[in-house]
């Protein structure tokens, strides 16, 4: 695509799709033109800072980020470590081999969100429903299956208002050091968040930081798995991890798409698109263009620059990157370290998560 058709127009979907490194920049630089509010056509999933513009991006990214400044993340470092060692733990003593998705790419993210906003770790199994059928992506093309989808991410979403509405009201009464605690007390020009807006952060953050730090975890170790001098190599060069994870958000991208929204007409890839036009950026293939990339079909370990943009572009970029790179980095020497000459343990090949947006396996046996 990026060579025939770099910037295109899908009639079936009613969409532009953009797939080169430079014009995926673009949008996302642009966001003027590009708009993350969604026009009305229908119930919001994922609202909060990720589907608003300035100026009410702006206040309420405030908000979210003073949670995620770089000493709030650092001090999750040990409790991180923490986990990580229990999770190994359980998933070597009790099998041998195991699925790593469930075991460890699931539960690790899963508990450091929950710990971080305040909430009861036994509600996991909640949460990674909830946020499997949020994440769902839209790739059914007939109304039918999308109505079904709609209907599905429409009850997760009511239940997940409910369970977290609960929980604000509980900590209103009686805060504690969480952040849900911090979102009530917080203000914007002198007022408290409504609970529509307290309640879209909860379920963003729930949303983003879960799913695509699994993926980020699973796709790394899938590499390792791939290619075992790999796993050699960085088991005896631990300090050489961080930039093989870079290059794993780069060539296996957890997110692999954006929506934005046309806000008057607009020239791009020599299309003009209109005003009102939704235009998906496919983060994925700009990782993967040739332009930007020496090599950009290899995996190379150790690529410098990687101007990789896994983790978006512009006012929008990943709030959670430092917290999925902390995870990353404590969690990955620890899993080198503790389990020797990793392989796949299965017979077919990898079944994708069946979505168009993220990137990952839902099972993968080591
Ligand atoms: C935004 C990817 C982990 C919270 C984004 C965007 C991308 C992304 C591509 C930009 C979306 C857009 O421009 O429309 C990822 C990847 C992750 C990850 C690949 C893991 C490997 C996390 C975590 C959290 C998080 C752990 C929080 C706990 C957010 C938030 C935004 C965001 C709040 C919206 C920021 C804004 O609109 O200003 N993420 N994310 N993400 N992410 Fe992440």
């Amino acid at each position: 695509m990026r060579k025939a058709s770099p910037v295109r127009y899908d009639a079936t979907r009613h969409s532009w799709d953009v797939f080169c490194y430079d014009e995926v920049l673009a949008v996302l630089k642009d966001h003027d033109t590009f708009s993350s509010v969604r026009p009305k056509l229908g119930p919001r999933l994922l609202g909060s800072v990720i589907g608003e513009d300035p100026p009410k991006h702006q206040q309420l990214r405030n908000i979210v980020s003073r949670a995620f400044t770089p000493k709030t993340v650092a001090d999750l470092e040990p409790r991180i470590k923490a986990i990580i060692t229990d999770l190994i733990d359980q998933a070597i003593e009790e099998h041998g081999h195991f699925d790593f998705v469930a075991k460890i790419a699931v539960p690790l993210p899963v508990i450091v969100i929950a710990e971080l906003l305040g909430v009861p770790i036994d509600d996991r199994p909640l949460f990674k429903h909830w946020s499997d059928v949020i994440a769902k992506g839209a790739t059914e093309n007939s109304m039918s299956g999308l109505a079904t989808l709609m209907s599905e991410k429409t009850q997760a979403k009511e239940e997940l208002d409910s369970y977290f509405l609960h929980i604000l009201n509980e900590r209103r009464v009686d805060p504690k050091e969480d952040l849900i605690s911090h979102l009530v007390q917080a203000e914007v020009n002198g007022e408290h968040l409504r609970d529509e807006d307290l309640l879209e952060f909860c379920i963003l953050l729930l949303a983003a930081g879960n799913e695509t730090t699994t993926n980020l975890l699973t796709n790394t170790v899938r590499r390792y798995c791939e290619d075992p001098s790999l796993q050699v190599y960085l088991r005896e060069h631990l300090e050489a991890i961080d930039v093989a994870t870079e290059e794993s958000l780069r060539f296996y991208s957890p997110i692999q798409a954006t929506n934005r929204y046309a806000t008057k007409d607009v020239q791009l890839g020599g299309h003009i698109i209109h005003e009102g036009d939704q235009v998906v950026v496919w983060i994925g293939s700009a990782n993967r263009d040739e332009q930007q990339f020496v090599a950009a079909d290899t995996f190379v370990m150790d690529r410098h620059p990687n101007k990789h943009i896994a983790f978006g572009h512009g006012i929008h970029f990943c709030l959670g990157a430092p917290l999925a790179r902390l995870e990353a980095h404590v969690a990955l020497p620890a899993i080198l370290e503790r389990m020797y000459a990793m392989h796949f343990e299965m017979d077919g090949t990898l079944q994708p998560i069946p979505s168009s947006l993220v990137y990952g396996t839902s099972q993968m046996e080591i």
